[in-house]
């Protein structure tokens, strides 16, 4: 059935668990991440991120029907989560769309502008019943200039910051950068676990991992006992189906049906979901 991601992430904090947030590209994305899920017998977050609407031409309504109506035939309970928002009229189009929630990314304002910018999205969100995620660039930055991404190897997020832009904008979730970084094909990430936990007990909102992929399974264990909560996973899905649609290709070069690759890309992806469901617990 589909559920609200608010819903998903209180019952996983509440016992001490994470819930993994997989990103939808295609609809055999979808499909996948509810087939590792009834596997694993877990729920999970389907997120679209305003690059993937881009991709479908820039309307949501679409790849959301298709992704909303995966989630309604699932046995897993599985969420709608609009990722990585930086357009002001496409977050407006999400609740109409049907996403319980938004990661609203303001991370390339300053402080100051993202501070106002995401107490603004909450408002609107929480007007409309809508669990609103952010993130903060790196904070402490040279005043008047713009912060770095907030997921570039390196970057870390300041405990006291964190907890005065949550009490600022008052979002339901705050994403961190503790290590991890986006679009990794090799699990190498290390993970600063010290300073998850003191942001963990530093920030009373539940925080979200991005970059997983990058993350090898015992950190994201670790993370998880040291209060991260959302875990997000896109890259590695396209890994293993790539790695799928490649092989296919070259051992068929007269092959034209799709549905001969598009099969195993998406069983493997339900295996790679099914894999990183099973460190959550
Ligand atoms: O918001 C999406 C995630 O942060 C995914 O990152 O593609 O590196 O796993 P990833
Ligand atoms: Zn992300």
């Amino acid at each position: 059935p589909l559920v609200s991601t608010g819903e998903l992430v209180a019952r996983a904090r509440a016992a001490g668990h994470g819930v993994a947030a997989f990103n939808v590209i295609t609809l055999e994305h979808a499909e996948a991440i509810a087939l590792g899920a009834e596997r694993a017998g877990s729920p999970a977050i389907l997120q679209i991120s305003e690059n993937a609407v881009k991709f479908h031409g820039g309307g949501l309504s679409a790849i959301a029907a298709a992704t909303a109506a995966v989630a309604r035939a699932s046995s897993a309970s599985l969420a709608l989560h609009l990722d990585h928002v930086t357009d002001a009229e496409l977050l407006r189009a999400a609740h109409p769309a049907g996403f319980s929630s938004v990661m609203f990314d303001a991370s390339k304002l300053s402080y100051g502008e993202n501070v106002k910018a995401t107490a603004e999205a909450v408002r609107w969100g929480h007007e409309r019943g809508i669990w609103v995620e952010a993130e903060l660039g790196e904070v402490g930055g040279k005043e008047g200039e713009p912060p770095l991404d907030a997921h570039a190897p390196g970057v870390r997020t300041d405990p006291a910051e964190a907890a005065a832009y949550v009490r600022d904008t008052g979002v339901d979730a705050l994403a961190v950068a503790v290590g991890s970084s986006h679009a990794m094909t090799e699990r190498t990430a290390t993970l600063d676990h010290e300073l998850i936990a003191s942001l963990a007990s530093a920030v009373p909102a539940p925080l979200v991992l991005h970059g997983s992929s990058g993350v090898p399974d015992e950190e994201i264990r670790r993370a998880i006992a040291s209060g991260m909560v959302k875990i997000n996973v896109g890259t590695a899905l396209n890994t293993a189906f790539t790695g799928e649609v490649r092989a296919y290709l070259a051992a068929h070069e007269q092959g034209v049906d799709p549905r001969k690759y598009l099969a195993p890309a998406r069983e493997a992806m339900a295996g790679t979901v099914a894999g990183f469901l099973g460190l959550l617990t």
